[in-house]
């Protein structure tokens, strides 16, 4: 997956799969089966993040994925002892920093990497020794990214909702402001050597222009894919999805 440079990767996350299977409390329907099936439909990797509640991935989701995946796992989780522990018994292909927040819908924000620097750099080093990526996912500002350079993290990941999330909404002049910040901070982020990754609220209308940024190497979505899934099939959301990516990148 990391050999070729030019292709931009998708990663599928599969978190809301355990969301609808947590509804009911019951077995199904089976995060690895959703995973398994977006592999076979083109993902490059699967994205999970086991919260601190388990409101939805769990446990036994992960050392499933573990065991399951030809593709890389990466596994979102928040900088707490707990998360690490698990991330090195696990040691998957990539572990993606986020912030948490017991009360929070889904992901507020970025990481505050500029005031937990030196914190975040103890955290990351044992994931590192581990042979894990490192990704910190993070608003698309100067500040944030140069901490996440200084702390040695490979990747950064551009928080990409408040420009989906302006579009979606018909708010175009915030959408186009966002969009430039976006740009501008990729061209940044790659002149200091790190990776670049895009997520959160990503939808078949939004997805092009960000696709389009050179620099930006893969795309984490999940929400929109899971939903549309309902209507379309699972298989047939990632190939449109995959399609629109590979047209912007063209
Ligand atoms: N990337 C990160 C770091 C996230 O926290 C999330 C949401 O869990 C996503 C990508 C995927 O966002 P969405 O589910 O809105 O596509």
């Amino acid at each position: 997956m990391e050999n070729n440079q030019s292709k931009l990767r998708l990663g599928v996350n599969i978190d809301h799969v355990a969301t609808v299977r947590n509804a009911r409390g019951g077995a199904y329907p089976d995060p690895l089966r959703a995973a398994l099936l977006a592999e076979k439909a083109g993902a490059d990797g699967i994205t999970a993040h086991l919260r601190e509640d388990r409101r939805h991935i769990t446990d036994t989701d992960i050392e499933a994925l573990m065991d399951g995946l030809s593709v890389p796992l990466n596994f979102e989780m928040a900088a707490t002892e707990e998360m690490q522990k698990i991330a090195l018994r696990h040691k998957p292909h990539a572990v993606c920093i986020v912030p948490e927040k017991r009360e929070e819908r889904t992901t507020e924000g970025g990481l505050n990497v500029a005031r937990e620097e030196n914190k975040l750099a103890h955290f990351i080093a044992p994931l590192h020794d581990a042979g894990c990526r490192v990704s910190i996912f993070i608003a698309a500002e100067m500040k944030h990214i140069e901490a996440a350079h200084r702390i040695g993290a490979d990747i950064i990941e551009l928080h990409v909702g408040p420009y989906c999330d302006a579009f979606t909404e018909g708010r175009f002049d915030v959408s186009d402001v966002e969009l430039e910040r976006l740009r501008e901070m990729s061209a940044f982020a790659h002149e200091l050597g790190l990776e670049i990754h895009a997520g959160h609220g990503i939808t078949y209308d939004t997805v092009k222009p960000i696709a389009a940024f050179p620099e930006v190497m893969e795309l984490n979505i999940g929400h929109f894919l899971i939903g549309e899934a309902i209507f379309d099939g699972l298989e047939n959301t990632i190939v449109k999805m995959r399609t629109l990516m590979d047209e912007a990148r063209a």
